[in-house]
C-alpha cells in the first residue's frame, strides 16, 4: 500500500486533548475507595496523562509505539503433529479453569452482596462480581450521558444468553467504501450507531458506502483467561501453523498500558489485546458514553453532536473510568463456558474434528500466563486467580482468511490493510448456545457454516465434505456439546 494518505480522515471522529477528569461520580452511586480503586484510578489518569502532551488523532492513538512485550515464556497449546509447546507448564500441572453458566464468579473478584439486593442507590461498582454484574446489566438514559448516538442502553443488552456477559442475536451494522483497494470509512466511523436521543442525528448508510456487513455480539465470558494468554503463546501458535493455514496476530494497541502493543484477540478482528480497551471503546461506541480512554463524543456521519451542541448535555468524560473498570472486574470474573453432556458421538467427533485439521485453528487447549506476569503493556499483572489455568476455547485468537472477511480493516491504515480479508476464529466454547452462526450471523447451521470455508480451510472444508454422514453426524454432536 505504500504511504497512501486518507483523503478521509477528516471525518474520522474529531479527538480533544483528555482534560484531567473532575471526579464525576454519579450521585446515585456510593464508591467506595478501596486500595485497589485508588490503585487503578492512578494507573488510569497515570497512563493518560503521559500519553497525551498535545492532541491525538484517534489513528495516532491506535498506532502502536514500541515493540510488543512478550509476557513471559510461551505456554502450553494443543496442536497437531506434536508441536505443541510445552515448557514447564504442562496440561496436567496448570489448573483447569473454571466453567459454568451460573452467574458466579471464578475467584477473580469475591462474589458480593446478594445480586437482587442491589440498587442504584446501594451499589459499588468495584466491589464485587455482582456490583460488577449490576453496572453491566444497567440500563443508562441521556442523564447518565447516553448518546447522542448509540447502539443500545447496557451492555448486556447485547451480551446476555444465558448469562450476563455471554453472546446474543443482536447485530450491528459496519460500512464504508473501498477504492483500489483501499477501505475508507463511513463518515464519523465504520460502526453505525443505529439508535440516537434526537431523530435527526440518526445515522444512515450512504448508498456509495458500499462494504459492508454485519457483526454478531460476540460473548464475554471466560475472557479474562483469554486476556492472560501471553502474547508469547499466541505467537507461538501461528508459528506452530502450516504456512497455507498461519493465521495473523495483529500487534494492536493497548490504550492504558505503557505505550507497548499487544497481540489484539478480542473482537471479530482482534481488534483488542485488554478488556479495559475494548470495554471502553464499547461505553462509547454502543452507548455513546465517554471515559479517560475514549474521552471525544461520537459524531453523527461526521457532524459533531458532543458536549456544547443542543445533542448532549454532559462534558466528557461522562465516565470518570470507574464504570468501564467495574465492566473489566465483572467480565474478567466469569467462568468460562462450560461443556455439556460429552456423549460417545461427540467424543468420536472432536476425534474427527482433529483428524480433519479443524483444530489447527479451532485450538482446543491453552494454558494461560503465569500468575504474577506483566501483561496489557504493564497494566496488569496475572492474578493467581486466573494464571496457569487450561482453557477450551476452540480458537487460536487469530485471523484466518478463509474466504468470509467483511472488507474492512481494524483501521484504514496501511499496515493494517490485509485485515480486511480476514476474521478471528470463532471461538467455539458456548457454541450451543447461538443460533446466528459466522460473524454475520448470515449462517443457520453447523454445515453451514462449515460450506463457507475456503481460502486457508479449504483443506479442512473438503476433508468434512469426504466423510461419510455418519461421521459428520458425530461432529455436529461435538460442536453441540460446546
Ligand atoms: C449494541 C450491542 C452491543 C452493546 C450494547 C455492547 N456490545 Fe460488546 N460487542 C458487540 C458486538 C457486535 C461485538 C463484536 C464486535 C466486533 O468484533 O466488531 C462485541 C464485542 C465485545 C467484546 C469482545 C468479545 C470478543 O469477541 O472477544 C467485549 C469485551 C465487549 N463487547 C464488551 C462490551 C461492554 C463492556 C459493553 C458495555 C459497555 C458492551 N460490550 C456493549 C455488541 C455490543
Ligand atoms: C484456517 C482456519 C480455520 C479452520 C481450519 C477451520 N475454521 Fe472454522 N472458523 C474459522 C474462522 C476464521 C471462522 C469465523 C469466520 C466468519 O465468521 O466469517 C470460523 C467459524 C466456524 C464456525 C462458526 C462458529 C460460530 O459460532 O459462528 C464453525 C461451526 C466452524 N468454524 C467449524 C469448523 C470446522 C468443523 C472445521 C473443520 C472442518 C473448521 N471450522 C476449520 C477458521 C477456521
Amino acid at each position: 500500500m505504500g504511504a497512501v494518505t486518507l483523503p478521509c480522515h477528516r471525518q474520522r471522529p474529531y479527538f480533544r486533548r483528555f482534560r484531567k477528569s473532575t471526579a464525576l461520580v454519579k450521585s446515585t452511586k456510593v464508591l467506595s475507595l478501596s486500595l485497589a480503586t485508588i490503585a487503578v484510578v492512578a494507573v488510569l489518569t497515570g497512563a493518560v496523562t503521559s500519553q497525551a502532551p498535545r492532541k491525538m488523532t484517534l489513528q495516532e492513538r491506535f498506532t502502536p509505539r514500541k515493540g510488543a512485550a512478550a509476557e513471559g515464556p510461551v505456554q502450553f497449546f494443543s496442536m497437531p503433529g506434536g508441536k505443541s509447546a510445552v515448557n514447564n507448564n504442562t496440561p496436567t500441572r496448570a489448573r483447569e479453569a473454571l466453567t459454568g453458566f451460573d452467574n458466579l464468579t471464578n475467584g477473580y473478584f469475591e462474589q458480593g452482596p446478594d445480586f437482587d439486593t442491589i440498587t442504584e442507590d446501594n451499589v459499588e461498582p468495584l466491589r464485587s462480581f455482582n456490583d460488577g454484574r449490576f453496572i453491566f446489566e444497567e440500563v443508562e438514559t441521556a442523564e447518565d450521558g447516553l448518546g447522542p448516538t448509540y447502539n443500545a442502553q447496557s451492555c448486556s443488552a447485547c451480551h446476555q444468553n444465558v448469562v450476563t456477559g455471554g453472546a446474543s442475536q443482536i447485530a450491528e451494522h459496519r460500512t464504508g467504501h473501498t477504492f483500489n483497494g483501499q477501505f475508507f470509512e463511513s463518515a464519523g466511523g465504520s460502526l453505525i450507531q443505529s439508535r440516537a436521543t434526537f431523530p435527526d442525528i440518526v445515522e444512515h448508510v450512504l448508498p456509495e458506502d458500499s462494504t459492508r456487513t454485519f457483526r454478531m455480539s460476540t460473548s464475554t465470558v471466560g475472557e479474562g483467561y483469554a486476556e492472560c494468554v501471553s502474547d508469547s503463546t499466541l505467537l507461538a501458535i501461528r508459528d506452530a501453523q502450516p504456512p497455507d493455514m498461519q493465521g495473523t496476530a495483529p500487534e494492536v494497541a493497548v490504550l492504558e498500558g505503557d505505550g507497548s502493543p499487544g497481540v489484539g484477540r478480542f473482537g471479530w478482528k482482534c481488534q483488542h489485546r485488554s478488556l479495559l480497551s475494548f470495554a471502553s471503546d464499547a461505553y462509547l461506541n454502543e452507548m455513546g458514553i465517554t471515559s479517560p480512554l475514549f474521552p471525544d463524543e461520537n459524531t453523527s456521519q461526521g457532524q459533531f453532536v458532543g458536549f456544547g451542541t443542543a445533542y448532549d448535555p454532559l462534558p466528557e468524560p461522562e465516565d470518570d473510568g470507574i464504570d468501564a473498570q467495574a465492566f473489566v472486574n465483572f467480565m474478567r470474573s466469569t467462568k468460562a463456558p462450560p461443556r455439556g453432556p460429552i456423549t460417545p458421538d461427540a467424543y468420536f467427533g472432536e476425534k474427527k474434528f482433529n483428524q480433519i485439521g479443524c483444530n489447527i485453528c479451532h485450538v482446543s487447549s491453552i494454558v494461560t500466563a503465569a500468575a504474577g506476569t506483566p501483561i496489557n503493556g504493564g497494566a496488569f499483572i496475572v492474578p493467581d486467580t486466573l494464571g496457569s489455568r487450561t482453557i477450551h476455547p476452540y480458537s487460536d485468537f487469530l485471523l484466518h482468511d478463509i474466504g468470509t472477511g467483511d472488507g474492512i480493516p481494524i483501521e484504514p491504515t496501511p499496515e493494517f490493510a490485509a485485515t480486511a480479508s480476514q476474521i478471528r476464529t470463532a471461538p467455539l466454547w458456548g457454541f450451543r448456545t447461538r443460533n446466528r452462526l459466522m460473524h454475520d450471523g448470515l449462517s443457520f447451521t453447523a454445515d453451514e457454516s462449515i460450506q463457507r470455508h475456503a481460502g486457508q480451510a479449504a483443506n479442512a472444508r473438503d476433508a468434512f465434505n469426504a466423510l461419510g454422514d455418519f461421521q459428520k453426524t458425530q461432529i455436529f454432536d461435538f460442536l453441540n456439546s460446546l
